[in-house]
């Protein structure tokens, strides 16, 4: 069976290709990737993947590669995925995650119509959440209040057009955060966790930035995400729609706590002005019963195991910087 993974060498493309290509049971899958740059991410997969590269903004180059691989499973996985920096660039988000669909969609109408695909938006699309829509299910009003949270509901009902207009399968999941190895610094757990072994390695003064630590959030570790993902598309309706978290909070805080837990080094924290947004919910917290229900998913990774994971990664990630670095520098 043919799958394409758009985004394949993103934090949650790569996660998708290792378990598709590991874990999952049943028919030999031939994977397929769409991406932009090279990425070390699935250096170690490549020679078990069939990588197009392009740009999924140019419609002739998506047309010939769905022309191409004719799937029969899509997970769209590119995305701008930073919702702090989307106030600063609002026209590349609506750009990026709005075209990149939008050709993808109109490309397998024409060659894959019967395709399954996975329309991935985000619980930003619920925006400004009343404590009393807490947990939230699929019936929540939507309130967005970011560039990125209106280019995901954007993404989200194209995703149910297609259905209803054309009769392509697609499945639509809003996930709520998801962190591990492998994710950008952009994001909270992989931000702190990086400065924490910057600073063990002597890299930085041992002062942590942070942001709003009050911000409470519901985390779920990627591998338990793409697992949800697979299960998604394998059980989804056409045009069926999934919240899919853990359905637990924490406060960013206590993601803290347990990084600083996690490691020997005597380190201050300290707010940093330009890590507040202009806009921020103070609780998000999934309602994944349906989805459950559906498909019989639940989490198993623990938070402290997965912030465990993500030290031990930019651990690793900062060891080799600061060997090339020591290499590069002058005698
Ligand atoms: N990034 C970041 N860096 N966030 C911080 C920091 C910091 O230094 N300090 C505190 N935070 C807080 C943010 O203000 C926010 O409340 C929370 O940590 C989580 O921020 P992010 O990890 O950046 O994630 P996000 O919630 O903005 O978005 C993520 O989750 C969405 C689903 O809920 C992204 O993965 C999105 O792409 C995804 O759709």
């Amino acid at each position: 069976m043919r799958v394409l993974i758009t985004g394949i060498s993103g934090f949650v493309g790569s996660t998708l290709a290792s378990y598709l290509l590991g874990e999952q049971p049943g028919q030999p899958l031939e994977i397929h990737g769409a991406i932009h740059r090279a990425d070390q991410r699935i250096h170690h997969l490549r020679d078990r993947l069939r990588l197009h590269k392009g740009d999924l903004r140019n419609p002739a180059w998506v047309d010939r590669v769905v022309e191409l691989v004719r799937p029969a499973l899509v997970f769209h996985l590119a995305a701008w995925s930073d919702v702090r920096a989307s106030w600063d660039q609002p026209w590349a988000v609506y750009e990026l995650n709005i075209s990149c669909q939008l050709n993808l969609l109109e490309a397998l109408r024409r060659h894959s119509p019967d395709a399954k695909v996975l329309a991935v938006a985000s619980s930003e699309v619920y925006g400004l959440i009343d404590p009393s829509d807490i947990p939230i299910d699929e019936q929540t009003p939507l309130r967005p209040n970011s560039p990125y949270g209106i280019s995901k509901v954007v993404q989200d009902l194209m995703a149910q057009q297609y259905w209803l207009n054309f009769g392509l399968h697609t499945v639509r999941v809003r996930s709520f955060n998801h962190i591990g190895p492998g994710q950008s610094d952009s994001f909270v757990a992989s931000a702190f966790a990086r400065q924490i072994a910057g600073i063990e390695h002597g890299l930085q003064e041992p002062v942590l930035k942070v942001g709003n630590l009050e911000a409470e959030r519901d985390y779920t570790d990627v591998r338990d995400m793409v697992r949800a993902y697979w299960l998604a598309l394998k059980c989804g309706e056409p045009g069926e729609l999934f919240n899919i978290g853990s359905g637990t909070y924490f406060p960013v805080r206590h993601l803290l706590d347990i990084l600083l837990d996690l490691s020997a080094s005597e380190i201050t924290v300290e707010q940093d002005p330009e890590r507040l947004r202009p806009s921020e919910v103070p609780r998000i917290v999934c309602n994944p019963q349906h989805f459950a229900r559906r498909t019989g998913w639940a989490p198993g990774i623990s938070l402290r195991h997965s912030l465990t994971d993500v030290l031990h990664y930019w651990r690793g990630k900062t060891r080799i910087e600061r060997e090339n670095g020591t290499k590069a520098a002058p005698p």
